[in-house]
């Protein structure tokens, strides 16, 4: 077992890098089989996704293209509260067929604003992909059809995730020790 500092706190070794290589070529092949024939659009979900994104992209064999967008929640003047929206997203999608790339679903929530937003943007149909998938934390309906990993409800980083900005970095996955 390894443990390492990240931060201010120690995580111990968790998923394999090789685990997650596989994962993450099922992920792709399933992707290639279901969406055959079409044009795509692969919106990465920043910060978190870039490693998954990267990866998965290599396995993938369809005539797509990628956009990396970010989530940016603010207050609204309004009393619904909070507005999300995407920013970076620098192409019109409306009518595309568009596959969101997380890194994580954890209670759903952010997917499911992604979603909403989305929809407005009237895609001709989305799926959803994430490297890691917590089902005892999601609270929502909505199917997330590419899973690499499934995992429990613990804290974890590496692959792309991150404590408080570090360990994004790491290859293998680790988990609060
Ligand atoms: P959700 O909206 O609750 O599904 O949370 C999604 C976001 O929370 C992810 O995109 C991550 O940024 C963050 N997150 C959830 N679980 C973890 C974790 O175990 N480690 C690091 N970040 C996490
Ligand atoms: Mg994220």
């Amino acid at each position: 077992m390894r443990l390492i500092t990240v931060k201010d706190k120690q995580f111990k070794s968790y998923i394999s890098s090789v685990k997650i290589s596989e994962a993450v070529k099922k992920v792709a092949e399933k992707i290639n089989t279901d969406l055959a024939g079409e044009s795509p659009v692969f919106l990465a979900v920043l910060n978190g996704s870039f490693m998954f994104a990267a990866d998965l992209m290599k396995e993938i064999n369809l005539n797509c293209e990628i956009s990396f967008v970010k989530l940016a929640s603010y207050h609204g003047t309004t009393s619904t509260g909070t507005v999300s929206e995407l920013i970076g997203l620098n192409q019109d999608i409306s009518g595309r067929v568009v596959i969101i790339i997380e890194d994580i679903v954890d209670t759903g929530n952010t997917l499911e604003k992604l979603v909403e937003i989305l929809n407005n943007k009237k895609v001709k149909s989305f799926k959803i992909a994430t490297a890691f998938f917590k089902p005892t934390a999601y609270t929502k309906k909505l199917k997330v059809d590419y899973v690499g990993i499934e995992i429990p409800n613990d804290f974890v980083v590496g692959y792309g995730l991150d404590y408080d900005g570090y360990g994004r970095n790491l290859k293998d996955v680790f988990v609060l020790a």
